[in-house]
């Protein structure tokens, strides 16, 4: 038995709206889901991102910021927790995670170097590739059999990683990379040994070993339910020790962080630390508040330590793994085992009949979003599927559907209400249609892209 260890003090009303409006209104928004307004939105699991109910104490901790521009009490707070999660000396925050991205990778990347992690998310492979730098991926040989459950389907490949990092000069590889849990490859967590491997092998090449940490504090969750030697250890214990392997790590705290935005570069690397509070305060705003406001700072500090409490992990990932449940229970087929923040629908499997040309994930969202008013993410070849030499899309290794669950925000019966829209899609499968971009920009195209039916 789990169950929200909260009781809800705010309600905010969500739209009901009918299946014609809603054709209506993805029409409009070029069957692209990112372009729709909220508003005509009734369950919206785009992201988890930024998404998250707020507690009374962080709410409290807002009223109590302190708005100085320069060496705000507030940013000392966030300081003095981000240091205690993570032990890195410098911390220096972001207005979100893509912003010290953007800064890390201005400083190492750069044309003719690489980078590799266990699975890029969209906007780091971006921030790389926008430097001229090429972004690698080495996911476990398991991670995209979506029907085997495993426990730590989010870990790297070492002996690719080796492969790698043995045939290319080591001046050519700024960093090694790993997302915690990875959130392109299913939501699945990395285990310790995993990320101690990696961070032995990078270092014995003498090159630097960070973490993308937008959702550590799920990932010690499994690494203290999945791996032996972790059960009686506290999540901070765990979470501190991950940390201690990294020379440092990247976060959106728009995740783990509980608030609605924010991000951070903490590090050990003095000379990194250094060019990039130049860059922050180029771009970003002073070293004492990085494009944030000092209230979200304070948010921060009391969030970043309530996803560290057990009993809400507990919540969390059982929600996400109640949709997954409830779905299985429809017979659609998800990707296993569920992981900590999303429910990844197999698109390949769901919709066998539409090549990953055609986008069958889109097709698959866009049908949820008519059928009930749902919001999901594809996360396939629409994302990640570059172009070839003939423009023709090159399909990805996997075609998903993500339903990512905001944190404490929504309830099991919108979840069980979100289930049964799948089904219904599920049910009427052979009906569905291929898509075809007619637009799209050339970097990060699934945000703006407008499509339509082949
Ligand atoms: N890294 C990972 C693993 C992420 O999941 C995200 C964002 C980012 C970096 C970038 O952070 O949005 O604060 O700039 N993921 C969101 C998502 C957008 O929906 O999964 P950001």
């Amino acid at each position: 038995m789990f169950f929200e260890p909260f009781k809800i003090k705010v309600v905010e009303p969500i739209p009901v709206t009918t299946r014609e409006y809603r054709e209506q209104k993805l029409k409009e928004a070029h069957y692209n889901l990112f372009l729709l307004r909220s508003e005509d939105i009734t369950i919206d699991l785009l992201t988890d991102s930024g998404t998250g109910a707020m507690s009374s104490k962080q709410w409290s901790a807002v009223m109590d910021s302190d708005e100085a521009y320069a060496g705000s009490r507030s940013y000392y707070k966030f300081v003095d927790v981000v240091r205690t999660i993570t032990g890195f000396k410098h911390i220096i925050p972001t207005h979100q995670g893509r912003a010290a991205e953007r800064i890390l990778f201005s400083i190492l990347g750069g044309k003719g170097k690489k980078i590799p992690s266990n699975t890029h998310f969209d906007t780091t492979r971006a921030n790389i590739e926008y430097t001229g730098a090429e972004a690698y991926d080495f996911p476990t040989a398991i991670a995209f059999q979506t029907e085997l459950v495993a426990d730590f389907k989010g870990n790297m490949d070492i002996d690719k990683l080796e492969d790698f990092l043995k045939s290319n000069p080591r001046e050519n590889i700024p960093l090694v990379m790993i997302t915690a849990t990875n959130n392109s490859g299913g939501g699945q967590p990395v285990s310790m040994e995993n990320i101690r491997k990696t961070s032995e092998l990078a270092r014995s090449h003498g090159i630097p070993f960070f973490i993308d940490c937008c959702r550590f504090a799920e990932n010690a969750y499994f690494i203290k339910k999945r791996e032996e030697g972790y059960e009686d250890k506290t999540i901070l214990e765990i979470a501190r020790e991950m940390f201690s392997y990294a020379d440092g790590c990247i976060m959106s705290a728009k995740k783990d962080g509980l608030s609605n935005t924010g991000g951070f570069i903490a590090t050990n690397l003095d000379d990194l630390a250094e060019k990039a509070k130049v860059l922050l305060i180029v771009t970003e705003g002073f070293i004492t508040y990085g494009g944030l406001a000092r209230r979200d700072l304070e948010s921060l500090a009391v969030g970043l330590m309530e996803a560290l409490d057990e009993k809400y992990l507990e919540y969390r990932v059982n929600q996400v793994k109640f949709l997954g449940d409830e779905l299985l229970k429809r017979d659609i087929p998800i990707l296993l085992p569920t992981g900590g923040h999303a429910v990844y629908i197999d698109a390949k499997r769901f919709l066998p009949s539409v090549p990953p040309e055609q986008f069958p994930g889109q097709s698959i969202a866009c049908e949820i979003y008519l059928e009930g008013g749902v919001r999901a993410v594809e996360i396939g070849s629409l994302m990640f599927g570059k172009r070839g030499q003939n423009n023709e899309i090159i399909a990805n290794p996997f075609e998903l559907v993500r339903l990512a669950i905001p944190r404490r925000v929504y309830t099991n019966n919108h979840l069980e209400y979100v289930a049964d829209v799948t089904r219904n899609v599920y049910e009427r499968r052979e009906h569905l249609k291929g898509m075809r971009i007619v637009y799209e920009a050339p970097y990060l195209r699934h945000f703006t892209a407008h499509l339509e039916y082949v």
